[in-house]
């Protein structure tokens, strides 16, 4: 099966993550996909948005971590496609809708904040164990999450690593209304069709004015890689990695972990 289908309906490219087997991790293939449908349908004429939605109950359960920690023990950094993918997400120039059904995690919260419109399903939950491994937020999430849901929120839900529940988000303004899971795809597709309904230089033009300048959310970005790239050299994030891939739980208190 490839791990990610794309498919058009009604102008609306559905890039959907197929990975099950892995919890819908993502890989460097898998960010190289996602990358070429987003540049290639902004490019098409017949494409007016883009929607991201997992498979069998998931989400997606962020960066593939096995992959990166052989990409970052031979490169000292992310992935090339992971960066490219990372930087690509702000100078999307069509709406991008989400439909989270499952976990999301890492990535699969922080793709929530370049999106113009997310679902979720009521078994949907959002977390971001970024200091658990070690490293930093991501995807811009440094700068867009406080933004979105305040500071307070923001440090609990991206340094305190705590969940959120499909409901909790919501509130919190992550995402625009939870429906049942069978609901879910049909809202997701049809806020999509409605807004390739729209005039679309308006609708390009309003999102330009509402999401700022792209080149803000990149400079955050970069400035997270860079940041990850100085913590990928530390113990403390071979101890969570490994730790992780071991099954067991972290131990930062050895001086060698960290
Ligand atoms: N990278 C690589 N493999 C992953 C993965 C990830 N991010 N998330 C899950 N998997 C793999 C597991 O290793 C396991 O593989 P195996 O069957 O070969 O052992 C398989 O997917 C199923 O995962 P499992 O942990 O058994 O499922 P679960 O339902 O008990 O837990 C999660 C699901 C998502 C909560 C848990 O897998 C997890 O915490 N994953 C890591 C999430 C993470 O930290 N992502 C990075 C954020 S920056």
């Amino acid at each position: 099966m490839p791990e990610v289908s794309i498919e058009t309906v009604d102008r609306v490219q559905i890039l959907r993550i197929t990975r099950p087997d892995k919890k819908n991790a993502l890989t460097e293939a898998i960010y190289k996909r996602l990358t070429d449908a987003l540049e290639a349908g902004d490019r098409s004429r017949n494409i007016a948005a883009h929607v991201f939605m997992g498979s069998d109950g998931v989400f997606s359960a962020g960066n593939d971590i096995s992959e990166f920690l052989a990409l970052s023990k031979d490169s000292g950094t992310l992935g090339e496609e992971t960066v490219r993918f990372i930087r690509a997400l702000p100078a999307v120039g069509k709406p991008m809708i989400a439909a989270v059904d499952g976990l999301a995690v890492g990535i699969g919260t922080t793709l929530l904040l370049h999106c113009d419109l997310a679902y979720a399903s009521p078994a949907a939950s959002l977390r971001t164990p970024f200091l658990n491994l070690g490293i930093v937020p991501e995807a811009g999430s440094s700068l867009l999450m406080p933004r979105r849901i305040g500071y307070a929120r923001a440090f609990q839900m991206l340094c305190l690593g705590d969940a959120m529940t499909a409901e909790e988000a919501r509130e919190a303004g992550l995402f625009n209304a939870v429906v049942s899971a069978s609901d879910l795809e049909v809202t997701a597709l049809d806020a999509a069709r409605r807004l390739a309904a729209k005039p679309p230089e308006a609708l390009a033009a309003a999102r330009r004015l509402m999401r700022g300048d792209p080149a803000e959310v990149v400079a955050r970005i970069d400035a997270e890689i860079a940041e990850f790239r100085r913590r990928l050299a530390s113990p403390e994030v071979r101890e969570a990695f490994e730790a992780f891939l071991e099954k067991r739980p972290a131990d930062f208190s050895r001086p060698d972990r960290g």
